[in-house]
């Protein structure tokens, strides 16, 4: 696959669904991935699974700190970092009206702050070298209103728009750094894992049995937009089951 091969990828969120199976589809492909995630029992196999291209550190999105150290890391290991794929997510769903005052902090801690503390780590590297993509998996809840699920709704709207004017941002100060917003639709993945047991939850589980793709899906429309030639941006990915109920 064309501009793949030997590309340094940060990915947040390796350690299941999406993330994971990015990893693994960019390496097969001949990049080299550095793997962040909190469950370091996960990272572990994932990076003795892809041998020499994978490193990994033990890491949580929602510190700065670590961020940082995943860029050092790269940089020590491979001497560059040209894609961060920011991806780690949590979806506690649930009404407004229910309270879920810790989920809904959460998610601004991990959805919006999480992505900001990456791009926060890449963006000087991405400058100085006039290059880069950064890669934000959004999701359909970015695109319109999701009752239901206002929170997280307006945390993936957040990252859209945040992107977009970031490229607008980068165009002007005459950067080369492309972006890409990638917006999924029900993936069977482990997402739902953080959504409060009820019978809500149960009727969501049945739609993602029945109708949800697999994450390799996402991961395919990642290596896309990574593959194309560098002067080619592709800013919006809409992936989401052809039949739906
Ligand atoms: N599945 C879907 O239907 C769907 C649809 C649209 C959008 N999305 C989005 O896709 C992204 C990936 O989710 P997924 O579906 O693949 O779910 P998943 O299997 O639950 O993966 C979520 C990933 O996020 C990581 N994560 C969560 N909190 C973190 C933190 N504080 N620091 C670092 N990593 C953290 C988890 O790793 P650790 O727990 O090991 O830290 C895990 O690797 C999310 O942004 C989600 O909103 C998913």
């Amino acid at each position: 696959m064309e501009n793949v091969k030997d590309k340094v990828v940060l990915i947040t969120g390796a350690t299941s669904g999406i993330g994971e199976a990015t990893a693994r589809c960019l390496a097969a492909n001949g990049a080299k991935v550095v793997l962040s995630g909190r469950r370091e029992d996960r990272l572990l196999q994932l990076a003795k699974e892809l041998q020499d291209q994978a490193i990994y550190l033990k890491s949580d999105v929602t510190k700065v700190e670590d961020m940082l150290a995943l860029v050092k890391l790269a940089k020590e290991k491979w001497g560059k970092i040209d894609v961060l794929f920011a991806n780690a997510g949590i979806m506690p769903a649930g009404k407004m009206a229910e309270g879920d005052h810790k989920g809904w902090m959460n998610m601004i801690d991990i959805n919006i702050k999480g992505v900001l503390n990456a791009m926060y780590a890449v963006i000087p590297e991405f400058y100085a070298q006039n290059s880069g993509h950064v890669i934000v998996t959004s999701s359909r809840a970015g695109t319109t209103l999701v009752p239901g699920n206002a929170i997280y709704c307006g945390t993936k709207h957040f990252v859209k728009v945040m992107l977009q004017s970031f490229n607008s941002e980068t165009n002007q100060d005459g950067k080369q750094i492309r972006t890409t917003t990638i917006y999924p639709g029900a993936i069977k993945t482990e997402l739902l894992n953080t959504v409060a047991e009820n019978e809500h939850k149960k009727a969501v589980e049945g739609f993602y049995e029945q109708f949800g793709l697999e994450p390799e899906v996402i991961a395919n429309a990642v290596l896309y937009a990574i593959s194309q030639p560098d002067g080619v941006d592709v800013s919006d990915l809409v992936i989401r089951p052809t039949f739906e109920g």
